[in-house]
């Protein structure tokens, strides 16, 4: 892929181009470790045979992405000795990749890491972009860097051996690529046969990482458009965030869109038609995510914690018409609640 930081992205379509450039990476540096969780270790890791190295491995699950685990992270580099020309390859989800590149970024003020994303939701976003973090007092991605990997490694075989449940929350970012900047994408999305990992996955993959990193590379430390890729995350990371463990980052930014695409017709006079679209084609593929009345302002109130947001007030990225986003959109704190009210109510197409 083109561009300044495009250009370390590779999409791999055997394992032997897998192996030569994973060999050809890591052969200048004095010590190599690799981060797994507990199902990449098992499943991904024996793809790239042995690899001599530090192993380090965390239980899987989002709950995991903390401080705790970036301090079990460094504490293995110490007691193995690694110096600043020491490389951390993080082999995982979005997990591994948002944790392995921040404890990477800061250790002895930062060591070369690579990423090897295992899930679509790090093939095509996580591990695309340069962001960095882990999550700080049940609020996601609080504390992180922008921090570039030296590759990225995306081998989408990978996700043969993904959960199906996890390659639809995946999707829900493809989704968002397309109804961000491209209704031709969300044409050829609609009728994508998520069923299994097949070829199509590969076209999907590519489209979606073109689109990101277009976005990307004209403002990659997310002053402006960059925000764009944040639509459905306002409110997404806060249901997210409120029913952690168990519920999936795509499932809940699925909810997200959702919510955003009717504050969108509110704001924006974004097209009811391409509303009930979007509720159509998420509802179709997604669970409806559920939580009591109660605990709406609970969730409402991790909003005002999104890093958009300015000087107290809610800023989200919104769209005018399926292909076209703005950034810094005020959003009142009625609107969400209708919002959520709308997305509880509204049943299949
Ligand atoms: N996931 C949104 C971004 O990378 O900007």
């Amino acid at each position: 892929m083109q561009g300044e930081f495009s250009g370390n992205i590779h999409l791999l379509n055997s394992q032997e181009d897998l192996l030569r450039l994973f060999r050809e990476s890591s052969a200048a540096y004095s010590k190599i470790a690799i981060l797994t969780d507990e199902n990449t270790r098992d499943h991904c890791l024996p793809l790239l045979g042995n690899v001599p190295g530090t192993n380090i491995s965390i239980p899987a699950g989002e709950e995991n992405k903390n401080i705790g685990s970036a301090e079990k992270i460094w504490g293995e580099l110490l007691a193995a000795g690694f110096d600043r020309n020491s490389l951390l390859i993080n082999m995982g989800g979005g997990m591994i990749t948002d944790l392995g590149g921040f404890a990477a970024s800061v250790f002895k003020r930062g060591i070369d890491f690579i990423h090897v994303p295992t899930s679509l939701t790090a093939q095509i976003d996580a591990a695309i972009g340069g962001k960095t973090g882990i999550n700080f007092e049940e609020v996601k991605n609080q504390v992180g860097t922008f921090a570039w990997p030296e590759k990225v490694l995306v081998f989408p075989d990978f996700l043969k051996s993904l959960p199906h449940r996890e390659l639809k929350s995946g999707f829900a970012e493809a989704m968002k690529h397309a109804i961000i900047s491209d209704p031709a994408y969300w044409e050829f999305l609609k009728t994508f046969d998520l069923t299994t990992a097949n070829k199509e996955f590969l076209n999907l993959i590519d489209k979606s990482i073109q689109i990101k990193m277009e976005i990307v590379e004209k403002d990659p430390m997310e002053k402006k458009e960059r925000k764009m890729l944040n639509f459905g995350h306002s409110i997404g990371h806060a249901i997210e965030s409120f029913l952690q463990p168990g519920l999936l980052h795509g499932e809940a930014v699925a909810a997200g869109m959702i919510c955003e695409a009717y504050i969108s017709s509110k704001i924006l006079d974004f097209p009811l038609s391409a509303l009930e679209d979007i509720v159509c084609q998420v509802n179709k593929r997604f669970h409806k995510v559920s939580w009591e009345n109660h605990q709406t302002d609970r969730i409402i109130n991790k909003v005002y914690h999104d890093k958009k947001n300015k000087n107290g007030k809610l800023l989200f990225s919104l769209i005018e018409d399926i292909g076209s986003c703005i950034v810094e959109q005020e959003v009142g704190i009625d609107l969400i609640h209708e919002s959520f009210r709308f997305y509880q109510n509204k049943g299949s197409c």
